[in-house]
């Protein structure tokens, strides 16, 4: 097998490829004068097993069409198998029609990526999980919680209490994987958000925090309100330190500022978003799922 990085994700492509012991093509890319991208493979991939390195974090548009771009050059030019590595898989939340109308992001880009020729598709964290059934090609949802959990255990925590910031299911098992590679205690909070204004609530409960070190676990954080809301809550109960560690740490706006208002103390992000808060890498999660070592929430 061999690697190709898009623009997005080279740095990660060559830890992968460190990681397994396998080398990266050499490409050239470019934009044009008016925002196009261009791409060229500079050896022959022809006969070749290759695994597509690119996270759609925004501007998604741009990273997604450097995706397809890579994937129709390689089955162009006759790679044998395309695997494709997408940590931060863009348009997963919109797999269904909310309200009547509505584009169907999460299905398209499943069409796109089949068509293009991939012949597997790993991701870390998908917002949504009914995305995966989308596929027809064998989808692998990853999780980052457990190298997460790992950055973590390197502090010095005061019983530690991981929290998922919603009682989704997905957002439990992820608490949960973290919490037992701690080797520690975890529990949920319910948020709701209105679907028209965006507006978070997120209800009170008691957590048994006080003098402990909490540390919320999400998939993503956007506008930050929802760590916000959870750390609010933490605070109140007595939390001793507020810890967050996310797998998409896309950080829109004022959300740092927002979070940290409400009593975040530290934000630890991974390599699907690349940023000063990018502290864990996915490659190692990946490089398992590859030895056949599948880290699943
Ligand atoms: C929930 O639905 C997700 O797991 C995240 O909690 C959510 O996407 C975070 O969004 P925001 O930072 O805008 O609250």
């Amino acid at each position: 097998m061999k690697i190709v990085g898009g623009p997005n994700s080279l740095n990660l492509a060559c830890k992968i490829g460190e990681a397994l012991g396998i080398p990266l093509i050499k490409v050239r890319t470019k934009r044009f004068p008016d925002g196009e991208f261009y791409f060229k493979f500079e050896e022959n991939i022809s006969g070749e097993n290759i695994l597509v390195v690119q996270s759609l974090c925004p501007p998604q548009d741009v990273r997604a069409m450097e995706l397809f771009l890579i994937l129709h050059t390689a089955r162009d030019l006759g790679a044998d198998t395309i695997k494709v590595f997408v940590p931060y898989l863009a348009y997963s939340r919109q797999d269904e029609r909310f309200l009547d109308g509505e584009c169907l992001s999460a299905s398209m880009m499943a069409e796109i990526i089949e068509e293009l020729g991939a012949d597997a598709l790993y991701t870390v964290d998908v917002h949504n999980e009914n995305v995966l059934k989308m596929y027809k090609i064998p989808v692998y949802n990853l999780t980052a919680s457990g190298e997460l959990a790992r950055y973590f255990a390197k502090k010095d925590l005061k019983n530690p209490l991981i929290i998922a910031p919603d009682d989704e299911d997905l957002a439990i098992r992820r608490a949960k994987y973290a919490a037992d590679v701690l080797k520690t205690e975890y529990d949920a909070l319910e948020k709701r958000r209105d679907r028209y204004t965006g507006e978070i609530v997120t209800y009170k409960k008691d957590l048994r925090v006080r003098e402990r070190d909490a540390i919320i676990i999400d998939d993503i954080i956007s506008t930050g309100k929802t760590v916000a809301n959870a750390a609010r809550i933490l605070k109140e109960q007595g939390a001793r330190r507020i810890l967050v560690g996310v797998s998409h740490a896309l950080l829109i706006g004022d959300s740092v500022k927002i979070m940290m208002e409400n009593g975040v103390e530290e934000i630890v992000g991974t390599d699907s978003v690349i940023n000063e808060y990018a502290k864990v890498s996915v490659a190692p999660v990946l490089a398992r799922a590859l030895r056949g070592e599948v880290e699943q929430a």
